[in-house]
């Protein structure tokens, strides 16, 4: 599945600037930032929204697993517009695509090159507005069975000072990071990777750092993806298994 990319997408790619960040490898407090989130419960009041769309998801959810009891569920997290979600779907049609972004502009922006012109024909996925700091604690609960989770490009928020606004920082990280047989993070910043990873280690997941082999705008994964491997930045992946 390949995207169609506009001439004012096209414009836009190509001038993405690196990372750049006052912070020299790995945050010395990151370590004591995990342990404190998984010795404290994260209590904070779910907002009324996610709560809404969590329900609508979980009954679709359910529904699958009832119609496809050996059905996987892939939960596309960060989705953005849905371009990941969308080749996830069509590349998986055994198993049910959720993707979930805060910003409702972007979940219902559409996504050229995903039209049954385009012959693009799954149906197996779905995009929801929903605030992941509710959302995982909603899914961990429920527990849904996720094969793969994916987080691309998630915001890096590079200054040191805003470690706990990075997702391993975050008082979500231990619900975040119970979910899924694989977790899969894309990121143009390295270090946000290895950070992640070094978290991971404290929950017992394990895994490596790859780059991604350099591909046209057209085979990326995300839009993210597309513009930093066309302003030839290096493009990493962190797979983590159980
Ligand atoms: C850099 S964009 C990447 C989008 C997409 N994965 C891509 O690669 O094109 C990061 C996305 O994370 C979403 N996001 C950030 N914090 C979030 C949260 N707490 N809950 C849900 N989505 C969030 C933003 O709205 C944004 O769409």
């Amino acid at each position: 599945m390949t995207a169609k990319i506009s001439t004012k997408d096209a414009q836009a790619l190509g001038d993405s600037k690196a990372i750049i960040s006052n912070q020299e490898g790995i945050h010395e407090k990151l370590d004591d930032v995990v342990k404190k989130h998984l010795t404290h419960s994260f209590q904070k009041p779910y907002q009324a929204h996610t709560q809404a769309a969590f329900k609508e998801m979980d009954a679709l959810v359910a529904a699958f697993l009832q119609a496809n009891p050996e059905g996987e569920i892939i939960l596309d997290a960060c989705c953005g517009v849905g371009q990941s979600t969308r080749i996830l779907a069509q590349q998986n049609p055994q198993a049910l695509v959720i993707g979930v972004d805060k910003s409702d502009h972007r979940i219902n922006r559409n996504v050229e090159g995903f039209d049954s012109d385009d012959g693009f024909d799954a149906d197996n996925f779905h995009l929801v507005r929903a605030d992941l700091n509710d959302f995982y604690r909603l899914v961990k609960a429920a527990e849904w069975p996720v094969s793969k989770h994916y987080i691309l490009y998630p915001n890096p928020w590079p200054k040191s000072k805003h470690l706990q606004r990075r997702w391993h920082g975050s008082a979500v990280f231990p619900q975040m990071t119970s979910i899924g047989q694989q977790l899969i993070l894309r990121s143009n910043w390295r270090n946000y990777l290895a950070e992640f990873q070094q978290a991971a280690k404290l929950v017992d997941l394990h895994g490596e750092i790859s780059s991604l082999p350099e591909s046209s705008p057209s085979q990326a994964l995300t839009p993210f993806e597309a513009k930093y491997q066309a302003s030839g930045q290096v493009c990493w992946q962190l797979l983590l298994q159980r």
